[in-house]
């Protein structure tokens, strides 16, 4: 089989990572998301207890060593050596990443770590600036979008399911708004649709819709 680089773009909530994690699986290719890899970094700077600062987090990226290993339930982060799937998924981590990633450092270090992982192998990334930033010569750019009221709700649902109690629905709407227009108006590679990605709104899709669509657009250009 061909191997391409699929990026998939979009805010928090549009269904991302479960639509990438199905694609990589059924096309046998590597799956990253990036997400997670900022999350950690958030993870190891929320334990550092330090100020925020852009020489705290230097002092960080030079000293941690971010690893995803592929497992048969999606990709397990490590930071240092320790699985942080569980933990880089918590409320403060929430909150603090995307000042975190608007860092320019954090970012550097993490596209180069991104570039490294995918370079020349059959990958779907995703994140928010895999399209524009990561992989501008991406085979396939997707970028994913939904109503807020569908994207908190499926956020409130994942919470749930996890046993994350105590965020209501408007909560969990205002934060995504919130890490929303942190994402798309920081200066480096904020969060935008590349000229040439194909935008689907899953508001009204079931996740087999989006992923069907995508795996579609895919096997098309594999194919060619
Ligand atoms: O799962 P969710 O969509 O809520 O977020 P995520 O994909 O885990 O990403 C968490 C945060 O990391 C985002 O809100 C961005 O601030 C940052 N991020 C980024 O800056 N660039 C990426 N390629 C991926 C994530």
């Amino acid at each position: 089989m061909k191997q391409i680089i699929i990026a998939i773009d979009g805010p928090a909530g549009s269904g991302k990572t479960s639509s990438a994690k199905i694609i990589a699986e059924k096309l046998d290719y590597i799956y990253i998301d990036t997400g997670a890899m900022y999350r950690a970094v958030t993870l190891a700077w929320l334990r550092k207890k330090t100020e925020l600062t852009s020489d705290a987090l230097k002092e960080i990226i030079d000293n941690i060593n971010i690893t995803l290993e592929p497992s048969s339930n999606g990709q397990i982060t490590k930071l240092n050596g320790e699985n942080v799937n569980k933990e880089i998924r918590s409320e403060e981590v929430d909150k603090y990443v995307s000042p975190i990633s608007a860092d320019k450092y954090v970012r550097e270090a993490m596209v180069k770590l991104q570039r490294s992982l995918a370079e020349g192998k059959g990958c779907v990334m995703d994140g928010r600036d895999i399209g524009t930033t990561v992989f501008p010569n991406a085979a396939l750019k997707i970028y994913l979008t939904a109503s807020i009221g569908a994207r908190a709700k499926r956020r409130l649902a994942e919470y749930e399911q996890k046993g994350i109690t105590g965020l209501g629905f408007d909560e969990i709407a205002s934060q995504i708004l919130e890490r929303d227009k942190f994402d798309s108006n920081r200066e480096i590679s904020p969060l935008s649709k590349a000229n040439d990605a194909i935008e689907i709104d899953t508001s009204n899709l079931t996740l087999e819709e989006q992923t069907e669509k995508i795996y579609n657009l895919a096997i098309e250009i594999i194919n060619k």
